[in-house]
């Protein structure tokens, strides 16, 4: 017995290491017809872990205090200043995290994507779906209270704006948004609070959830583009799914493809456009907040911009914008109940029907023109295009269980997975490039 084997079987002896590495990555079988979408998974992963290392370098040296220093500048805008300015290789690690913060969004959003047009959040998967949505509300969360930290003029207002519409629930709001704050405008106080759950507690809680998705997602087995369950098809002697192929190395190595793509278009954002035209990091952001200044235009970063329209678009009745804030908040929640609203006996996009192909496309389409909007600020004409698009969001969910009732394709699902259509996913990419420079420049005319 070779040294690395004896000590591997001591190991073994005491901790299941060579059982997990086999039980998740060398002999968890996955179906073979993984393609494009089924790079976002990993890549989320490597974006949380960006995110980690690249958060604890900046805990190094910045400090969470709204005090004026002696320039009458606050010391946390001073300390980000410093990191970038002075620390060794603090601008690289400030615009990684600050990129990886977009990137995240812009890998779960598409990772979400995936879950709807193949149904992946179907039986058995509803609790890989839950979990899904959980880290989304924490991803949420992380991201707001991250982005009071840097303490410049759009972290202020964003979240004097964004604490405010907790004050509107009715009887707890006044105290709730008080609370949320430690005082009674944002502060200091919502600096120290803000940057405890930012650098512990949620992060916590995203690992945390990430390991329940992935254990959740292993016990019921992957879907895949043709929603074809592998387990049904085993083989009668080794009882290895026919259509399934060991995650590693087949997949281990499909994802480094996806790795070193992501990679590029990460540091040309890093190294080229950190701000990325001011949707990345916002203008006003370069001044340091001054509570006696409101920005003419409070808008937040563009992943928040979809749910911030249609809490735009909600008008205020009686004096309350509390509609607007259910309608903002009821727009994340509804995404949980997805495998129950959706009854189609169906799971992938491409064994349904043509009404639930429009339906998704038009979906997409309130989603990303909502998104656009949100960035914006308001005028008349906006706000009716927001409002459709709103009812074209919530039609969308809470119609689907009609519109998916014994909703099935012309082409039944196959019992067997099939190959991979490569062109048809280019075309996608295309077609939605197209959608959004149309969607763009229709909204800068209105
Ligand atoms: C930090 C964020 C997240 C990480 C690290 C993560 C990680 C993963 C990984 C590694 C997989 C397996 C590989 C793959 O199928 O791509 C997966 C699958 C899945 N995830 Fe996530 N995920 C995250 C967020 C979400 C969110 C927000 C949702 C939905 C609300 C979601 C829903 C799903 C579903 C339904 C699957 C199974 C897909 C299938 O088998 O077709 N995930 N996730």
């Amino acid at each position: 017995m070779s040294k690395q084997q004896a000590v591997l079987d001591w190991i073994d002896a005491r901790f299941p290491l060579t059982s997990t590495w086999k039980a998740h990555v060398s002999e968890y079988y996955a179906p073979k017809n993984f393609n494009f979408w089924y790079f976002f998974g990993s890549l989320a992963m490597l974006v949380l872990v960006i995110q980690i290392v690249t958060g604890i370098f900046l805990t190094m040296n910045y400090k969470p205090d709204g005090t004026l220093n002696a320039s009458g500048v606050p010391v946390a805008f001073a300390s980000v200043e410093y990191i970038m300015r002075d620390v060794a290789g603090g601008w690289i690690i400030r615009y990684m995290h600050s990129t990886g913060a977009s990137m995240f969004f812009v890998v779960v959003y598409l990772h979400m994507f995936r879950g709807l047009i193949y149904g992946s959040y179907k039986q058995p998967r509803e609790l890989v779906w839950i979990f899904g949505c959980l880290i989304f509300l924490c991803l949420m969360a992380e991201a707001f209270m991250g982005y009071l930290l840097p303490w410049g003029q759009m972290s202020f207002w964003g979240a004097q704006v964004i604490v405010n519409l907790f004050a509107s629930i009715p009887v707890i709001g006044p105290d709730l948004s008080v609370f949320i704050r430690g005082d009674f405008v944002v502060g200091d106080a919502t600096l120290n609070r803000f940057f405890a759950l930012h650098v512990i507690a949620v992060p916590l809680i995203l690992v945390a959830l990430v390991a329940a998705h992935l254990i959740a997602l292993h016990e019921v087995g992957s879907n895949n583009p043709d929603g074809v369950e592998i387990k049904k098809n085993k083989d009668p002697v080794t009882h290895i799914p026919l259509d399934g192929i060991p995650f590693h190395p087949y997949y281990t190595v499909k994802d480094v493809l996806g790795v070193v793509v992501f990679l590029i278009v990460f540091s040309a954002v890093v190294f080229l456009v950190p701000e990325m035209g001011g949707y990345f990091l916002e203008h006003p952001n370069f001044d340091p907040a001054d509570p006696l200044k409101t920005p003419p235009h409070i808008a937040p970063v563009w992943y928040f911009t979809p749910f911030y329209a249609i809490l735009r678009a909600i008008p205020s009745f009686a004096g309350t914008q509390v509609w607007g804030v259910l309608g903002m908040g009821g727009a994340v929640v509804l995404i949980a109940f997805l495998p129950w609203l959706d009854k189609s006996p169906v799971k992938s996009i491409r064994y349904r029907s043509t009404k639930f192909k429009v339906m998704v496309t038009l979906f997409i389409i309130a989603f990303i023109g909502l998104g656009i909007l949100g960035a914006m600020p308001s005028t008349n004409v906006r706000t009716v295009i927001a409002q459709i698009f709103s009812v074209m969001y919530f039609g969308f969910f809470l119609g689907m269980p009609f519109f998916t009732k014994n909703d099935v394709g012309s082409v039944a699902t196959p019992a067997r997975v099939t190959d991979n259509t490569g062109g048809r996913q280019v075309l996608f990419f295309v077609l939605m490039a197209l959608a959004i420079g149309g969607a763009t420049l229709f909204a800068k005319m209105v």
